[in-house]
């Protein structure tokens, strides 16, 4: 099924022709079209051009509008204020519209794809093996999530990589401490071999705080821990079966936590720094070689006239370290190569905490410099702010500890319970359970994806799950809502009517509804997701006043009327479930 231009779109191309007929030099001026509060869209681009003709603004209007053709979709435009041309759409384009979006069996409603999409490697959701994860760990996998599921729906190709922290010095340790004490990540549970992720986290956690231990207190087991990392680097085969079963448990215990984040990770997907060991020996030749990075007192560097300590002096970015080793910098340039030459990205998307912002800074310079980045090809760091408490400190447990994520998370999910329970009229307590964790899972995202990334949030579950204001829950009852005005509508269906004259309310919710296809493409191009949360907020509340004003099932309205606003409000439903998918966020049928 073809998609459907957009009401705006069409006006769009309207104006421009009825520009071009006045003043030849008004080919590509944009009409600046906008909706409005006075019609249902203004456009101020004629002010723009009367400057640019020296001529007068509102003359220049009035011109205009003699070239415009009104009819079925511009049934009146008129001058206002200095030149700006007010525009009021007909009801039957408005009608007509939505009944083609509601026709699309692909379930997009009419949204075109992309008109030159791409190749977007997007680095997210990347903790760190034997550790805890904590509420960073949820921005980058909730932020990341959308962003995946916005770009794939405007067509691009999408390449995930999820950068875990697997590798580093602390292994040797860890290895060490594991070969001396091999039964330690034995499984005592269940029979059957299955672990859970918690189990999981517990064996990694007590066994990482023995070997640290050791290893503060033992001088001669740090000796032996500093040489297990030299063997695991040299791909020693020992070494190496002693890393991979870490890997393999933390494995277990992000993916159970993934699950309960109710978000898709791959396990192709899930490339860690050890994957780009075999490239930094050759990253770092070749940046030696070019001459963009230099040794300085043994270490090679990279340095940027802008980049400076509180002393004044160049803090250079290291990418090897005097005694031969490699850190983190090495890898993510390896890692740019590995993106741009072997997966053939064009955008390289980097979902991660500011607070890393100036090693990505140095990191894209440097590979622009040696030529692996450049106006084709784009690296971006998509950076997000701290979680905080509702003291507005960053967020910690009572006891001063970061909180763990799976904690954050069951609690989420027993609030919402506890507010699905209070509302249920029909639901078993099994479907309580299940719907509590939609809505509460749901409302974390909610808040995360409705601020705009790089700002901090407080995390107030109180606010998350209240059922008045900008949460999911209040889109999710809307939703669910629609679906048992649906239901109660017996044999009454939804069917589009055009040649019926629209209410106020359903006008502004029919404009409402074409517009999803413009919020789309624009939360995906600015990777902005908090765009889509700010229309599917407004997208309820114009539901909900449509609903108040407009009758649907009692008192009972003429039959085209009862059918025409039931075809509305199932447009509203599937376009709430298809933008809230965008944000990993589930739609329950019954709330
Ligand atoms: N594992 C890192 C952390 O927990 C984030 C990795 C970000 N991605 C990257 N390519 N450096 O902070």
């Amino acid at each position: 099924m073809a998609s459907v231009t957009s009401l705006s779109d069409s006006v769009q191309q309207h104006l421009a022709s009825a520009l071009t007929a006045t003043r030849p030099q008004a080919a590509g001026v944009d009409p600046l079209l906008r909706r409005s509060d006075r019609a249902d869209y203004q456009a101020n681009g004629i002010l723009a051009l009367a400057k640019k003709a020296k001529a007068n603004p509102r003359e220049l209007a009035t011109e205009v509008v003699s070239h415009i053709v009104t009819g079925d979709l511009i049934k009146d435009v008129e001058v206002s204020g200095p030149g700006f041309l007010n525009i009021t759409i007909g009801d039957r384009a408005i009608t007509g519209n939505l009944a083609a979006r509601y026709a699309d069996d692909t379930g997009r409603l009419g949204v075109p794809h992309a008109e030159h999409p791409g190749t977007t490697v997007i680095d997210y959701a990347q903790p760190n093996v034997a550790k805890e994860m904590h509420v960073g760990h949820l921005r980058s996998a909730v932020i990341g999530d959308s962003v995946v599921q916005l770009l794939e729906f405007t067509g691009e190709t999408v390449v995930r990589r999820h950068h875990i922290g697997d590798w580093g010095t602390q292994f040797g340790m860890l290895i060490q401490y594991l070969d001396e004490h091999p039964h330690e990540l034995d499984h005592k549970g269940a029979d059957d071999g299955a672990v859970s992720g918690e189990e999981a986290m517990s064996n990694l956690d007590r066994l990482y705080k023995a070997a640290r231990r050791h290893f503060d207190s033992d001088e001669e087991f740090k000796t032996r821990a500093r040489r297990r990392v030299v063997d695991l680097q040299a791909g020693d085969p020992k070494t190496l079966a002693a890393w991979q079963k870490f890997v393999d448990e933390s494995k277990i215990y992000f993916f159970s936590v993934f699950e309960k984040l109710d978000m898709e990770i791959r396990d192709p997907d899930i490339v860690g720094e050890s994957g780009y060991n075999d490239m930094l020996a050759e990253t770092c030749r070749m940046l030696e070689e070019s001459g963009v990075a230099v040794r300085s007192e043994g270490a090679l560097c990279v340095f940027f006239d802008d980049v400076k300590g509180p002393d004044g002096k160049q803090v250079p970015l290291i990418v090897q370290k005097s005694d031969g080793g490699y850190g983190y910098a090495a890898t993510d340039l390896s890692a740019i190569r590995d993106r741009v030459f072997n997966l053939k990205a064009d955008t390289l998307l980097y979902v991660v905490d500011a607070r890393q912002s100036l090693h990505f800074k140095m990191v894209f310079e440097t590979a622009r410099r040696a030529g692996w980045l450049n106006d084709d090809v784009t690296a971006q760091q998509l950076a997000f702010g701290t979680v905080l408490g509702k003291d507005g400190k960053p967020f910690k447990t009572r006891e001063g500890e970061t909180v763990r994520l799976v904690d954050l998370l069951d609690e989420a999910i027993d609030r919402a319970s506890a507010v699905v329970r209070e509302k249920a009229q029909d639901l078993s307590e099994r479907e309580i359970a299940e719907r509590g964790t939609q809505v509460g899972i749901g409302a974390v995202k909610y808040a995360d994806l409705s601020t705009s990334a790089n700002r901090d949030y407080k995390f107030d579950l109180d606010q998350m799950v209240s059922l008045n204001g900008d949460t999911s829950v209040y889109l999710q009852y809307a939703y669910a809502r629609i679906q048992s005005i649906l239901r109660k509508a017996g044999e009454v269906r939804p069917g589009a009517h055009p040649e019926l004259e629209l209410h106020e309310a359903e006008r502004s919710l029919g404009l409402h509804l074409d517009a999803f296809a413009e919020t789309v493409a624009e939360a995906a191009r600015e990777y902005a997701p908090h765009k889509l949360t700010a229309y599917l907020y407004q997208l309820a509340s114009l539901f909900t006043s449509f609903y108040d004003k407009c009758p649907v099932i009692k008192p009972a309205p003429p039959r085209d009327v009862a059918e025409n606003r039931l075809f509305l409000s199932d447009v509203t439903a599937r376009t709430l479930h298809q933008g809230m998918a965008l944000l990993g966020i589930r739609t329950p049928e019954r709330l």
